[in-house]
């Protein structure tokens, strides 16, 4: 079987969470070729595998070079491995392999990565960016992949068992639509160090040189009751190749030359990663 065949075959398997991003009604998979829904709207596979379930185009600055490097960093450079252990630890603690989106999932590296410890479940990558999504479906087929808009999930009320949301923005009310009942947000976010050496180099002096997390955590407790949080700070060196890397994966350094950032990929150095994993339920009383 052909990778877009395979991919079909198995979005078939899973197409009873599937709804049409257009009408809202279920979907089918048609001649492992295309997602169809009760109206007739469809979605054909790519030759990667993945769907592209939007509805209108969309302009991102997240272009393949970006995920390249992201790619060649996550699974280079170490730097992620605490975090992925730990959600990996959150997945594995609950029962019946629930299904797992990765909303806003970019490249799928994050994933595939975290899912290698999780026995049972099925991943589901989502991402505006079609470049991203390409490459995850290129590279992890054991997962499905859409290019798809958050604020438009292609997927039934109460459909999934835990949302990842991973420096991704999020739309909450479109995870509490899909979400199960008891399901659970995994919402990976910045604390004040992440990166510090990378903002002292790009934004010394300004607002943007430290990082405040405080919006972002008060509006996940608006709609979650927090389960767990938990801090991962590790210092990481980084050779000159994953410096590399880091600078053109990295939206705070869009709107610099690389000529200003030559001192700071000129040897290795030791990168500060301060993240924070919110794990929330749906509030009993939202
Ligand atoms: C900083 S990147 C993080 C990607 C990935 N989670 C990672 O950590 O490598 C943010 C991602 O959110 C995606 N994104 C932004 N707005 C989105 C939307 N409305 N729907 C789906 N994805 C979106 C972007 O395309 C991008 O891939
Ligand atoms: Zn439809």
């Amino acid at each position: 079987m052909k990778k877009k065949e395979q991919m079909a075959a198995l979005v078939g398997e899973y197409a009873g969470m599937l709804r049409c991003p257009i009408c809202g009604n279920g979907m089918h998979v048609e001649q492992l070729k295309s997602l169809v829904c009760e109206n007739s709207h469809s979605f054909d596979f790519a030759k990667q595998g993945y769907v592209n379930m939007m509805t209108r185009a969309v302009k991102t600055q997240y272009d393949r070079n970006l995920f390249e490097n992201r790619r060649d960093f996550i699974l280079g450079s170490g730097f992620y491995k605490k975090m992925h252990e730990e959600v990996t630890g959150i997945l594995s603690r609950l029962e019946g392999g629930p299904s797992v989106l990765d909303a806003g999932s970019g490249e799928g590296s994050h994933l595939d990565r975290i899912l290698d410890g999780v026995d049972g479940s099925v991943g589901i990558g989502i991402d505006i960016a079609k470049e991203g999504i390409m490459m995850a479906a290129k590279h992890y087929p054991r997962s499905i992949w859409f290019v798809g808009d958050l604020a438009k999930l292609p997927l039934k009320d109460g459909s999934i068992g835990v949302i990842l949301n991973i420096l991704s923005p999020a739309n909450y009310a479109e995870f509490n639509r899909v979400l199960s009942p008891d399901g659970l947000v995994v919402k990976v976010v910045p604390e004040s160090g992440y990166l510090k050496e990378l903002r002292a180099a790009l934004y010394r002096n300004t607002d943007k040189e430290t990082y405040d997390n405080t919006g972002t955590v008060s509006l996940f407790e608006e709609n979650y009751d927090m389960v767990e949080r938990v801090r991962v700070t590790d210092a990481v060196k980084l050779d000159r190749s994953a410096l590399g890397n880091l600078i053109e994966m990295s939206p705070l350094a869009w709107n610099h030359t690389s000529g200003e950032l030559d001192d700071f990929i000129a040897e290795e150095k030791t990168v500060t990663i301060d993240l924070e994993i919110l794990v929330g339920r749906i509030s009993a009383t939202s």
